[in-house]
């Protein structure tokens, strides 16, 4: 430290000290400017490793590192700043993430009651379901159990609330197996006369499953959800059917915030929202948010159910397995190969 312009006040010794204090700080904060590039790399490269875990169920094809950006991470993974925990807070906090008691919610009305007397009403309907495990239909359906995107639970049961409910209009933002499924419910069951909007920005999982003639009866809008106007959802119905599987994170200007911030408030009374990749007590699996998948809208949609008295849940299996396994597993068999994750809500005022 010199003063402008004039001698030094410190003796020439004191000024040497300083100087090696001053190389010593400089060093140390290279070595942890170096150690803090390290932990950034470790989390991108951890980030990766998780995507390319994740590929098998769609991560690689949706949204993943198919279709990354720029890489950009200010705070790493673990940071107190950053929306994806690192593997030791998650153990840290082990007992928060299982310990949780699915049946008690604050603010969340389950409706178990509710919820038993439609799987008593879906229940005989099961006994035409007609898809496969495996497509081992020679190609009748479009729809079969055994994929890695909408599976077992979650295909028998959109299926049967379909049957059930017999909309005149669907709308779906996150398009593919569940649409097949849609597809042919309404073929097979509703006299094809439902009307479907799919919406889906990269949407070629779906156009593989469609069917000649397919394009022309289905809107199909190659886009994102924020930029679909929303008439197209205030014109759903009672008894009318949003899906919602999209990309399950929340972000500035993403497709969920859209979504709760935007479109649920239009949906008018009567109208059935599923969501999908809702577990019990909101929370995700744990070998997922091992891997790294940071997704949120879970916590959303808890947070918008809590003391919300203008949307209810309807049906949530994977909650109803937990309290009548057996119940489930005897009338509604192919939903335990799976149990998935969907719930459904409705509007109510
Ligand atoms: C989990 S997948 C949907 C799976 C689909 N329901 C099925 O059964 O195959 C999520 C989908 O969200 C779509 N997506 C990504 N960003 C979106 C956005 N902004 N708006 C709507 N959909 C989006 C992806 O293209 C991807 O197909």
């Amino acid at each position: 430290m010199t003063l402008a312009g004039g001698r030094s006040p410190l003796s020439s010794s004191a000024m040497e000290a300083l100087h090696r204090l001053a190389s010593r700080l400089t060093e140390t904060a290279g070595r942890l400017t170096g150690r803090s590039a390290l932990q950034g790399r470790i989390a991108t490269l951890e980030a990766q490793l998780g995507r390319l875990e994740g590929a098998g169920d769609g991560a690689g094809a949706a949204g993943g590192t198919a279709l990354a950006g720029e890489t950009r991470e200010l705070y790493p993974t673990g940071h107190f700043y950053s929306a994806v925990p690192s593997r030791q807070h998650l153990e840290r906090y082990r007992d928060l993430v299982l310990g949780q008691d699915p049946l008690r919610i604050a603010g969340v009305e389950l409706h178990l009651d509710e919820q038993r007397a439609l799987l008593d009403e879906l229940a005989p309907l099961v006994a035409d379901v007609p898809f496969s495990d495996h497509g081992e239909d020679g190609g009748r359906w479009r729809y079969h159990f055994h994929n890695d995107f909408f599976a077992y639970a979650d295909g028998l049961f959109l299926h049967l609330l379909l049957r059930h409910l017999r909309p005149s209009h669907v709308v779906e933002v996150g398009s593919g197996f569940s649409s097949a499924c849609l597809l042919d419910t309404s073929e097979a069951f509703l006299g094809g006369e439902v009307q479907f909007t799919f919406v889906e920005p990269y949407d070629d999982r779906l156009r593989s499953l469609l069917r000649p003639g397919d394009e022309a009866r289905v809107e199909i809008r190659n886009e994102e959800v924020q930029r679909v106007p929303l008439d197209l959802f205030r014109r759903l119905g009672p008894g009318d059917l949003l899906l919602i599987d999209s990309t399950h994170t929340v972000k500035a200007a993403g497709d969920v915030n859209w979504l709760f911030f935007e479109v649920l408030p239009e949906l008018a009374p009567g109208v059935l929202v599923h969501v999908h990749d809702i577990f019990p007590g909101f929370e995700y699996h744990w070998p997922w948010l091992e891997q790294g998948r940071a997704w949120a809208e879970s916590y959303l949609l808890r947070a918008f159910l809590q003391y919300n008295s203008a949307f209810e849940i309807v049906l949530w299996p994977s909650l109803m397995v937990g309290v009548e396994a057996e119940s489930i597993a005897a009338r509604f068999p192919q939903a335990m190969a799976n149990i998935g994750g969907s719930i459904y809500l409705r509007r109510r005022r």
